[in-house]
């Protein structure tokens, strides 16, 4: 028996190496199993709604990214939440069963909340974004749902809220999800902190190989190593944590190197950034085909809203049946 799985990424801007290492190549892991990969565009209109760059342009890159990063349409489901109009109709229908304490005392919410202080989001939307969030996963009946560790807090609300409807309407329709956490190897961002759009740190799968050389150039190195003499602490150099991940053969060489001052931070950079290149080239190719076949891209994603929308309206049948209305 296959499991169904569920997950999905907003799209508030172009996917980074970090996503392709903690959710795109997480995601590839249940390929075999019936998969649905989903962008929560609803999902970023909880923090984006004023934005004034169109969330539609992000799906399509973030499309992109996806399918650029090797994500196979032919093996899942690649989706747009709001091309499937049951997530909204789910959602709803569980807004009415949700306690609002259970929503207000979220620690991602409190957490978001403080952290995007000079934005309005004590809205109703964003209260509820678990509980779309729930519905996303539900209408697919997934057993499994790959992601961060961040978002722990709010599968352990899909679970409560699951058995409430259980336990209200006295039927057992939907699985308790469960998390697959994601064992992100940590890659930070090029001046050393966690890699993320709004420090302006990141590496982008759509940067042109120009564009990485650059970021490359500029990236933070072990503070301590100021003049080329100085003894270099390869553990602290983000530069190094790269090597790790896409020079792994030379790993102990360079960790010797620095150590010894045996090796300069422009070689080692230079160095670096070539084999990041290597890694790159074929996800920027797959991009640059993918965005050169015009229409492409929209027939995946329509082909995709297709087969979730088949599934979600049978479940969305079954639950209405399940309440009575
Ligand atoms: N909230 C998730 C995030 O920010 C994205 C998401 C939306 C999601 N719907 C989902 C993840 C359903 C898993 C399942 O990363
Ligand atoms: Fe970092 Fe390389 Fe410089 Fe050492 S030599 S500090 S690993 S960039």
């Amino acid at each position: 028996m296959k499991q169904r799985v569920l997950s999905g990424v907003r799209p508030t801007g172009p996917l980074h190496l970090g996503h392709l290492l903690g959710v795109i190549q997480n995601w590839k892991k249940f390929e075999n199993e019936n998969a649905f990969y989903m962008i929560a565009d609803w999902h970023a209109l909880t923090t984006e709604y004023d934005s004034k760059t169109t969330i539609k342009q992000n799906v399509l890159e973030v499309a992109l990214d996806l399918l650029a990063g090797g994500l196979d349409p032919a093996k899942c489901t690649v989706f747009v939440q709001s091309h499937v109009k049951e997530h909204c109709e789910m959602s709803l229908l569980l807004s009415m069963l949700t306690p609002l304490a259970w929503l207000e005392r979220n620690p991602t919410y409190k957490d978001q909340i403080q952290e995007l202080g000079d934005k309005e989001l004590h809205t109703h939307g964003f209260l509820g974004y678990p509980v779309l969030q729930t519905a996303d996963i539900i209408l697919y009946k997934a057993d499994i749902v790959p992601v961060g560790e961040d978002q722990l807090a709010h599968l352990e609300l899909s679970r409560e809220i699951v058995r409430r409807f259980h336990f209200i309407y006295g039927k057992k329709i939907f699985p308790e999800p469960q998390a697959s956490l994601t064992r992100v190897p940590k890659l930070p961002g090029t001046d050393g902190r966690k890699m993320s759009k709004s420090y302006g740190n990141a590496i982008y799968l759509s940067d042109s190989p120009a564009e990485v050389d650059n970021k490359v150039k500029q990236m933070v190195t072990d503070p301590a190593r100021i003049k080329r003499e100085d003894k270099g602490h390869p553990e602290v150099c983000p530069v190094f944590c790269y090597h790790k991940l896409f020079n792994a053969e030379q790993e102990s060489l360079i960790a010797e190197e620095c150590r010894g001052a045996l090796r300069g931070c422009v070689d080692c950079k230079r160095e670096m950034g070539g084999k990041l290149k290597e890694f790159l080239a074929p996800i920027y190719e797959r991009r640059r085909q993918f965005a050169s076949e015009s229409g492409k891209v929209i027939e995946i994603l329509n082909d995709g809203a297709r087969k979730a929308r088949k599934v979600a309206a049978e479940t969305m049948d079954e639950a209405k049946e399940a309440v009575g209305i």
